[in-house]
C-alpha cells in the first residue's frame, strides 16, 4: 500500500494508525468517546500525539476539496474547524481499495447540538443555538462563501457567555465566490430553513424538546435574525451634511453587534447637502480583538464583551480613569482574572472553559448579591460556585458518553 498523506503540519504518529482497516471497524483503544452529531460518513475521534482528530472516511477527490475549502475559510478567519490533512491510497491487507480520510482537529469544549440541547434545561436553547447560526452564516456570506448544506448537525457550538457561537463544521458542499448574490444567500438560506425544521422534528420525536415547540415556527427565525443582522451590517444610509454624528453613530452600532468596519463608504450628493455611508468591510470580533491586544487573552465575542465590562468596572472602582488602559488591563488580568479561574481545582477544569466561568461567576455574583441584599466580592462568589454550582455540570472539554445517535432519526431524503 502507498499511502499518500497531505498535511498541514507534520503529525508523524499519523502513519501509525491502522489505515488498512475500514474506519467502522478500527479498535476501541485507540478511539476517544466523543459526542458526535449524525452525518452519512463514517466518522471517529482518534488520539494522535495528545491531540483528538476527527477522522471521517469520504472520497479522495471530496476529501481534498473539503481540506482546502476549510483552510481557506480559516484563512479568512472564518470560524471552521481546522483541517489536518488528507489520508489517500488506503488498501486492504488484501489489497482492496479503501476510500480516503479527512482529518480535522476536534474543536475543544464544541458540541454538536443534540448533546447541547440534551444538557440545557432552558427552553429557548433550540432559538439560541439558531441565533448563533444565523450570525455564523452572515459571516461566512460576507466573506463569499456559499455553504450549500446549512444545517444544525453541520455546525459545532461553544458555549459564549450565556449564549453560543457557531463553528461550521462540514464544507463538502462549499464554494467559495468574490460575492455573493441575494439570490445565492437566499438559496442557502432556504436550505437552511428545510433543514433547522427537519432536524427539529427529529428531536421532538426522540423527545428532547417539548412538544410545545413549533419546529416549522422556529426554523423560519433563522431567516428573520440573519435578514435583521445582514440590513444592520450592509445597508446604505443617507442623511444631511450637517449630521456627520451618524456616522459614528452607524460605528458604534456595528461595534455593538460585535462587528469592526475595516471600510466604510462614504459619498457626498453634488450639491454637497446628503452624505451617503455603506459599510464595505466589516469584520467579526470586535471584543475579542480589543480583549486579545490588552490582555493576551483569546475568547469567544459576548465572553469578550463580558470580560471588558468587569475590566471597565474595575478601572471605575479603583479610580484609575486617566492610568493607560493597558496598565489597568494588566492589574485587573493578574488580581481578578487569573485569580478568580485559578481558584477552580483542577479536577473540574474540563467542565468549561475558564472564560465562560468567569461569565458564570460574575452571574452567580449578582445573583448571591440580591440573594443577601449587598454587594458580594468575586473572591466570595468564586468560592461558593465551585462548592454549589460548578459540581453540578458535566466535563465539556472531551464530553464522554453522551449517546447522541442513540436518538431515533427519521429517514434522511439526501
Ligand atoms: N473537527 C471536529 N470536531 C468535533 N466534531 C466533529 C469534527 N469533525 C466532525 N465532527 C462531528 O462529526 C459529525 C459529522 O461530520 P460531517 O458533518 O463532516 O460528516 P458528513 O458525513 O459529511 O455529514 P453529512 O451527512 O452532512 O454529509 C459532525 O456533525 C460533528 O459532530
Ligand atoms: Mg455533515
Amino acid at each position: 500500500m502507498a499511502l499518500e498523506l497531505t498535511a498541514a503540519r507534520p503529525y508523524p504518529a499519523l502513519l501509525d494508525l491502522p489505515w488498512s482497516t475500514p474506519l467502522e471497524e478500527w479498535p476501541e483503544e485507540i478511539l476517544a468517546a466523543l459526542p458526535r452529531g449524525i452525518s452519512r460518513h463514517v466518522v471517529r475521534f482518534v488520539r494522535v500525539e495528545g491531540r483528538v482528530m476527527a477522522v471521517k472516511e469520504i472520497k479522495a477527490d471530496i476529501a481534498r476539496r473539503e481540506y482546502g475549502m476549510l483552510r481557506m475559510l480559516r484563512r479568512l478567519g472564518q470560524p471552521a474547524v481546522e483541517p489536518v490533512g488528507v489520508v489517500a491510497g488506503r488498501t486492504t491487507m488484501a489489497g482492496e481499495p479503501l476510500d480516503a480520510c479527512l482529518l480535522t482537529r476536534h474543536l475543544q469544549f464544541s458540541l454538536p447540538y443534540r448533546a447541547m440541547l440534551s444538557q440545557t434545561l432552558k427552553p429557548d436553547t433550540a432559538q439560541r443555538l439558531i441565533d448563533a447560526l444565523a450570525v455564523l452564516l452572515v459571516r461566512l456570506h460576507l466573506s463569499g462563501f456559499w455553504w450549500g448544506d446549512v444545517s444544525l448537525s453541520n455546525t459545532l457550538f461553544k458555549r459564549n457567555a450565556g449564549e453560543f457561537a457557531a463553528y461550521l463544521v462540514d464544507a463538502e458542499t462549499g464554494e467559495l465566490h468574490d460575492r455573493l448574490s441575494t439570490g445565492q444567500r437566499e438559496h442557502d438560506l432556504d436550505i437552511a430553513r428545510v433543514n433547522i425544521a427537519g432536524e427539529l422534528m427529529d428531536l421532538q420525536a426522540g423527545g428532547l424538546i417539548g412538544e410545545e415547540v413549533e419546529p416549522i415556527e422556529v426554523s423560519e427565525q433563522i431567516m428573520t435574525r440573519y435578514r435583521t443582522l445582514w440590513e444592520e451590517l450592509t445597508k446604505t444610509e443617507r442623511f444631511e451634511t450637517g449630521d456627520r454624528w451618524r456616522v459614528d453613530e452607524r460605528i458604534r452600532r456595528l461595534n455593538d453587534l460585535g462587528f469592526d468596519v475595516g471600510e466604510l463608504d462614504i459619498t457626498t450628493d453634488i450639491g454637497g447637502t446628503e452624505i451617503q455611508i455603506q459599510p464595505k468591510v466589516v469584520d467579526a470580533g470586535h471584543h475579542r480583538r480589543r480583549l486579545l491586544r490588552l490582555t493576551g487573552l483569546d475568547v469567544e465575542d459576548n465572553q469578550a464583551r463580558r470580560l471588558l465590562n468587569d475590566l471597565d468596572a474595575y478601572r471605575a472602582a479603583t479610580d484609575r480613569q486617566n492610568d493607560d488602559e493597558e496598565l489597568v488591563a494588566y492589574d485587573w488580568l493578574t488580581k481578578i482574572y487569573e485569580p478568580v479561574t485559578r481558584t477552580v481545582p483542577a479536577s473540574m477544569r474540563a467542565k468549561l472553559e475558564p472564560a465562560e466561568i468567569f461569565h458564570e461567576v460574575l452571574e452567580h455574583r449578582w445573583y448571591l448579591s440580591e440573594k443577601q441584599g449587598h454587594d458580594v466580592a468575586i473572591e466570595d462568589a468564586i468560592v461558593d460556585y465551585v462548592d454549589t454550582v460548578l459540581p453540578t455540570k458535566p466535563d465539556e472539554k472531551a464530553v464522554v458518553g453522551v449517546d447522541t445517535e442513540s436518538i431515533p432519526v427519521r429517514a434522511r431524503t439526501d
